[in-house]
């Protein structure tokens, strides 16, 4: 038997790097895509390679349509099937701006790197998931996106990046709707706040308000905390729940009185 692939998009660092040791601990093949070219990122590949199974990297912005489909051809070429694909990669604004002064400029960067990008990367790799279906009727293939507790809680200094999870999560549910008929489920893991370079700029204010009570489980996320919600997913074990979101913010939302 093959085995199973994985895609995740900026699986070489953070949130991605934890998702793709913990697919490849299950036994996946791995392709994993970031900005950076591949010798910037070849001791992360090494990494997961000494896990056990092949890891192919392509170096592409998700935001860009031919590189998507250079990913997209890359895995055919080299794995020849993909069964998981996780939408990971997302950046944050530059700066975080009051929505009264924010510049379209960082909304548009944002928006096609968090929300069209994974959109349209969708799109493609649905279509050779369906196609392997018919190909194959045992073929289980399954869709991830991250998103994030900004999905819904609002932080007007960074207006975009909440926009473009809400808007992601809205992907979920189409992309869960028109794969249905396929068997191929779509789900939507929410982080909280998670240890990575994206956060580290804002630590100790992150710091304060854990200390302050903020969470039900008081510490940092890590990248592993939401990796092995992603493998739970990927292996199966939410059978019948396409469409969900899964939380993985430590309580954060969870309304108290
Ligand atoms: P990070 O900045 O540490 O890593 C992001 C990865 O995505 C990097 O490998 C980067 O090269 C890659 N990437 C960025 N732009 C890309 C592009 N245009 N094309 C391809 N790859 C690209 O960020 P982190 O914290 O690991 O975040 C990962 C995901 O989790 C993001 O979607 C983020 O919005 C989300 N998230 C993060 C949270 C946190 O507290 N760190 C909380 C909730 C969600």
């Amino acid at each position: 038997m093959p085995k199973r692939v994985a895609l995740v998009t900026g699986g070489t660092r953070g949130i991605g790097y934890g998702i793709s040791l913990c697919l490849a601990k299950d036994g996946y093949d791995l392709a994993v895509c970031g900005v950076r070219d591949e010798p910037s990122v070849c001791d992360v590949l090494a990494q997961l390679r000494d896990v056990g199974g092949q890891v192919l990297y392509c170096q592409a912005d998700v935001a860009d349509a031919a590189a998507r489909h250079k990913v997209l051809t890359g895995i055919q070429d080299r794995l020849g099937r993909l069964n998981v694909l996780v939408n990971n990669a997302g950046i944050a604004p530059k700066e975080r701006k009051d929505i009264l002064e924010a510049s379209e400029q960082s909304f548009e960067r944002v928006l096609r790197v968090n929300l069209q990008g994974p959109y349209f990367l969708t799109q493609a790799i649905a279509n050779w998931m369906v196609q392997q279906k018919k190909n194959s009727s045992d073929f289980c293939g399954c869709i991830i996106n991250i998103s994030s507790i900004s999905a819904t809680v609002a932080s007007p200094s960074r207006g975009e990046y909440c926009i473009s999870k809400a808007g992601l999560s809205m992907t979920t549910r189409l992309w869960a709707v028109r794969l249905g008929e396929y068997g191929i489920p779509v789900y939507e893991v929410r982080p909280g706040i998670i240890r990575t370079d994206m956060t580290s700029g804002v630590q100790e204010k992150y710091d304060k308000l854990i200390a302050a009570g903020l969470l039900l489980q008081s510490r940092w996320g890590t990248p592993e905390d939401v990796g092995k919600a992603v493998a739970a997913l990927a292996r199966g074990d939410l059978p019948y729940s396409s469409g969900t979101v899964i939380m993985a913010d430590g309580g954060l939302t969870v309304q108290r009185l």
